[in-house]
């Protein structure tokens, strides 16, 4: 008998970590997937680009709700998810990370009694003012099962009494990450385009709200890129966000050369060849450790504090890295393989 999961997509990291087990549904056989783009993210270079370069079929739905405040976007969302799925009536609802669209997804099937599955599930900054916190913090409260990508994720929802259907399955980012090394190889000209030479250079990205939202940590964080620029060439792909920002503040990060976002195969052969990652994305922070690259997270605290502790990742709050080691927990690529499995074999 056949399964139907509605997927719900909205943000650029995302559609990245949909791309994984969406082919392993593919794979699996017995999974209907229903594709469902709630348009948060929709620039070309923000979402189009992810759907071509990692083979993710066309959304059968997009709900094109963006550009709002939290209320508004979050809430116009619930009202045209809640349509689609009482018109689809899948099985399950899948929903993936921290955005609006996770929340949005999450409580519009809860509240049809539509069983909810998390990917990235029990991730925790402890840091209540950042819009994604409150977003997982309710995501997982709501969720049938949780798919942990660490031992951490499984430890933090025990100590907010979450255990049933709780899974550390690995980091679904890890499975994409291999496939897009052994294709970035031959198809990407990043490097060429920007005459760089592989271990010269770091990539640097920003867009939280928490250090764009408030004029003096965005001018600090400024600050911080262009004192690197000093010492190394740093090249910053700019997301929307920080890009008006820039505009609008005239404040620019000086001896950094700011290009427009990448594709995904772009920025996993930039990062591959870089000597050092800045960031304040949770994903570019593991993808860092992935290709073998430290990275300075420039953020108060992090979600991904295994990459911390293994050696790889520091605060920009702190001046050392601890001993470096290799990190088990985000599993050996076959993370989108169990969580196909453990939805097929799951009751709703
Ligand atoms: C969202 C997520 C964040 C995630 C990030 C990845 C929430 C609360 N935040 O932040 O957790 O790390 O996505 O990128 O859901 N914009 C464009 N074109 C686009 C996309 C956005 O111009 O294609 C503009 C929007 O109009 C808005 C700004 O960028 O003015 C911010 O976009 P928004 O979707 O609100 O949040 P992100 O900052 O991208």
């Amino acid at each position: 008998m056949s399964l139907t999961v509605l997927t719900v997509v909205g943000a650029r990291p995302q559609f990245i970590k949909a791309a994984p087990v969406s082919h392993a549904f593919a794979a699996h056989g017995g999974i209907r997937e229903i594709l469902v783009h709630t348009g948060q993210h929709f620039d070309a270079a923000m979402s189009d680009v992810f759907f071509e370069e990692l083979d993710i079929p066309p959304p059968a739905h997009n709900l094109e709700v963006n550009s709002l405040g939290h209320g508004a976007m979050t809430g116009r969302m619930l009202e045209k998810l809640e349509e689609v799925m009482i018109a689809e009536k899948p099985d399950w609802v899948l929903i993936y990370g921290d955005t609006n669209s996770t929340v949005a997804g999450a409580l519009a099937a809860a509240k049809l009694h539509i069983p909810v599955a998390h990917v990235e599930a029990g991730l925790r900054s402890f840091n209540r003012r950042m819009p994604e916190e409150i977003n997982r913090v309710m995501a997982d409260h709501v969720s049938t099962l949780l798919f942990c990508p660490t031992q951490t994720a499984v430890a933090n929802l025990k100590t907010e009494g979450i255990t049933k259907g709780v899974h550390h399955v690995g980091d679904v980012m890890y499975d994409v990450t291999l496939a897009a090394v052994e294709r970035g190889k031959g198809r990407s000209k990043i490097l060429e385009r920007n005459g760089l030479a592989p271990k010269t250079y770091a990539v640097a990205t920003i867009h939280r709200a928490e250090n764009t939202d408030d004029p003096q940590r965005f001018a600090r964080v400024i600050q911080w890129l262009s004192d690197r620029g000093r010492e190394m060439p740093v090249i910053m792909p700019v997301h929307p966000r920080t890009r008006k920002l820039m505009e609008k503040s005239g404040v620019n990060p000086t001896g950094v050369r700011l290009i427009d976002p990448l594709g995904y195969l772009d920025m996993a052969w930039l990062t591959h060849n870089a000597s050092g990652v800045f960031t304040d994305s949770g994903g570019l922070q593991k993808e860092a450790y992935f290709h073998g690259v430290p990275c300075v997270t420039l953020r108060d605290e992090t979600e991904w504090v295994e990459t911390v502790e293994a050696g790889w990742n520091r605060l920009w709050t702190t001046a050392e890295y601890k001993p470096r080691r290799d990190i088990t927990d985000y599993g050996s690529g076959d993370s989108s393989s169990k969580i196909a499995s453990l939805i097929a074999s799951s009751k709703t």
